[in-house]
């Protein structure tokens, strides 16, 4: 499935750093996790997949005690048995995200050996989500 994945998280004391705002660990988990759900759900296959790497994550701005906070994560770009995954986090229901960041997963079979997924991005989804295309092409591309 490409639509978008989105999950939600109350920040709660525990997922404070020593500022009082979210723990920029924390977020990280969650941002992955969101990304992996994404990748999984294309796949249907949660089992075969595997983070390679995180590209980088940007927080551009800090969240607090008890808000809300929005995941939403879309597939990017696929290579031959990768999936890369932008995910953005938004507070408070802002129309700016928060954080952002890619990451990327590979299909791997019961030994741990990749293979090839077989995936496809149609045009007309690498049309609507053209900017985190070519931000993935980018930073696969070593940019
Ligand atoms: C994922 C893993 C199986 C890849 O093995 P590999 O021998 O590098 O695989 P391949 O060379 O066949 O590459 C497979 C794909 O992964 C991509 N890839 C491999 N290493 C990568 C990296 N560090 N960053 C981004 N992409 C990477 C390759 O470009 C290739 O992409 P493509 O299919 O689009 O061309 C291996 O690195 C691994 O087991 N890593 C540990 C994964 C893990 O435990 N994750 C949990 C994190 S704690």
């Amino acid at each position: 499935m490409l639509d978008t994945t989105t999950i939600s998280h109350l920040i709660k004391s525990e997922d404070l750093n020593h500022h009082g705002t979210l723990f920029a660990g924390r977020m990280a988990e969650w941002l992955v996790e969101a990304s992996f759900i994404a990748a999984a759900r294309l796949v249907r296959r949660p089992e075969d997949v595997v983070c390679v790497q995180i590209h980088g994550m940007s927080f551009d701005r800090a969240a607090a005690k008890g808000d809300l906070i929005e995941l939403r994560a879309d597939v990017a770009y696929l290579g031959t048995k990768s999936i890369t995954v932008h995910a953005a986090v938004y507070v408070n229901e802002q129309a700016e995200p928060s954080v952002s960041g890619l990451s990327t997963f590979v299909t791997v079979d019961r030994d741990g050996k990749p293979y090839a997924h077989g995936l496809a991005l149609p045009d007309e989804y690498v049309e609507r989500h053209r900017a985190i295309h070519d931000r993935a092409r980018q930073v696969r591309a070593g940019g």
